[in-house]
């Protein structure tokens, strides 16, 4: 397994969710963890969180001149892993194609800015979370579905381009993350339990749960091309 220690490790979407919980995992393995996202305030909160060896950088993947400058500085990292963005549900005939565009721009567009602008060493890596729409359809998530699909296809292509640099994806399922705030508190709780009751694991997936899978495709040297499922068996359920 490739060692962290004072490895420089970059987490956009790294002040909540998925990515703090993976900033704080990579910290635990002795790496150097910058965090990214739009909000300073919300920046600043989660650095004081992770306390030292971490530090954050506002970046907004959806805006070209953002990224570019972002990845222009001296700074340089051995791993990336974007988490960022989400949005885009809506049944299809009736999601305009305003929102529709945002939403392709603020997940896959930015990865995409990102995988061009980023510059990694040879034993580095690169990893994406996508998510299990894109296996699993579910009812006015179509356009979801496209955009984390493109993720995982854009990965495979990718591994070969940059290659020997490893490129991964990992495709979580329903995740307890400050992403579901967006739901009045008794339609997530209804989400929650029945993710639960339904899953093979019995019980809903936690951030760490897809940090672990993340620090994985890091640390693995002989990984790449991958898409990773961690969704407690959702896909066997599903019978995809
Ligand atoms: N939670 C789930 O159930 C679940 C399931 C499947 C897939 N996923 C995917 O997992 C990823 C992480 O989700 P999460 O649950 O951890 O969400 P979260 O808790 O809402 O965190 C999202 C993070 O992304 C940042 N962000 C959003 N838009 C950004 C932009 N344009 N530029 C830079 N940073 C941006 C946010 O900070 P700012 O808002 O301050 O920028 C925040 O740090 C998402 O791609 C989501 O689609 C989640």
């Amino acid at each position: 397994m490739q060692s962290l220690v004072n490895k420089k490790v970059l987490v956009v979407g790294g002040s909540s969710g998925i990515g703090l919980a993976t900033a704080v995992l990579a910290l635990k393995a002795g790496a150097q963890v910058t965090i990214a996202s739009r909000d300073r305030a919300r920046l600043d909160g989660a650095v004081e969180k992770l306390g030292a060896g971490a530090d954050g950088r506002v970046l907004d993947t959806t805006d070209q001149a953002s990224v570019d400058a972002f990845f222009k500085t001296d700074a340089k990292w051995d791993h990336v892993v974007t988490s960022a963005g989400a949005g885009g549900r809506g049944f299809l005939p009736e999601l305009p194609m305003d929102r529709a565009f945002a939403a392709m721009d603020a997940k896959f567009w930015g990865y995409f800015r990102i995988a061009r602008a980023v510059q990694l060493p040879p034993d580095g890596s690169l990893t994406f979370v996508s998510g299990q729409l894109s296996q699993i359809p579910s009812r006015g998530a179509t356009l979801v579905s496209a955009i984390n699909a493109a993720i995982e296809g854009m990965t495979r292509g990718l591994a070969l381009d940059l290659a020997p640099t490893r490129v991964n994806t990992i495709c979580p399922g329903v995740i307890d993350t400050p992403l579901w705030d967006q739901l009045p508190p008794d339609a997530r709780k209804a989400l929650y339990d029945k993710q639960a009751e339904t899953l093979l694991t019995r019980r809903i997936g936690q951030p760490e749960d897809v940090a672990e899978a993340i620090l994985a495709a890091m640390t693995n040297r002989f990984m790449t091309g991958t898409v990773m499922m961690v969704e407690g068996g959702a896909g066997l359920l599903s019978g995809y």
